[in-house]
């Protein structure tokens, strides 16, 4: 089975967690696109929610979908946010913001009763880390945050884009922190986002309830062990 069909069959069953009435966060990504385009018939065949989007890219695909969209402005709480990972441990500790939008993705989950995310089998590992983990850094001075992340003792790289920084949809520069194995990611979490200059890692912690993954044999669940 394709990478490809296993992030549409996690993705789409995710949407049984979905009912009439709710406030949805919806995750940006390869594999959030099948959850929205799905969310789009289903709105279209008589579902009623809405959604806040968790980057510019998303609001976009879903307002072509026909999903009613609400400003994050305007909520403080949702109900679910449906969101993909670039890792996940048995804990469903998660890297996320290989897409750059992990800000917003974090800040629509937190303010989610549940997070629930979906992905293919490969991205669950028994340790974080091979993923470089992102860090959002402010422009100003992002250079003083990215020694401080060395000193942690990770490679740093900032992303790029034809020769320029990655801006994300929140202004914020994008830091690939190549740790190696993370053996303790809520202390790592804590390290990180005590520096000065850093808007937030791509570390969830304790956010996500919930996992879909796709696989040769269909999909499995996965809750936090
Ligand atoms: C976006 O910033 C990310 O957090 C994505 O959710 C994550 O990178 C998963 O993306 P794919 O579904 O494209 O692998």
């Amino acid at each position: 089975m394709s990478k490809d069909r296993e992030k549409q069959l996690a993705a789409e069953a995710s949407l049984e967690l979905v009912e009439d009435g709710m406030t949805l966060g919806l995750g940006t990504g390869s594999t959030a696109k099948f959850a929205i385009l799905k969310l789009g018939e289903m709105v279209r065949k008589g579902l009623k929610v809405r959604a806040v989007p968790t980057s510019e890219w998303t609001h976009d695909l879903a307002q072509g979908q026909g999903i009613p969209l609400v400003d994050f402005s305007q909520v403080t709480r949702l109900d679910l946010t449906l969101d993909g990972a670039d890792e996940l441990d048995a804990d469903l500790h998660l890297i996320k913001g290989g897409g750059g939008a992990l800000f917003r993705e974090k800040i629509v989950a937190r303010a989610s009763d549940r997070m629930v995310v979906f992905a293919d089998a490969a991205k669950q590992v028994e340790h974080l880390g091979a993923f470089p983990l992102p860090v959002e850094v402010n422009p100003f001075g992002w250079q003083v945050a990215a020694e401080k992340i060395k000193a942690l003792g990770a490679t740093v790289k900032l992303r790029e884009v034809n020769g320029n920084p990655f801006v994300s949809d929140n202004h914020g520069y994008i830091l690939d922190c190549s740790f190696g194995v993370i053996k303790n990611p809520p202390a790592l979490e804590d390290k990180i986002s005590a520096i000065t200059g850093v808007m937030e890692t791509g570390l969830f912690i304790h956010i996500c309830k919930m996992a879909y993954l796709g696989g040769k044999d269909g999909v499995v669940k996965l809750k936090p062990r």
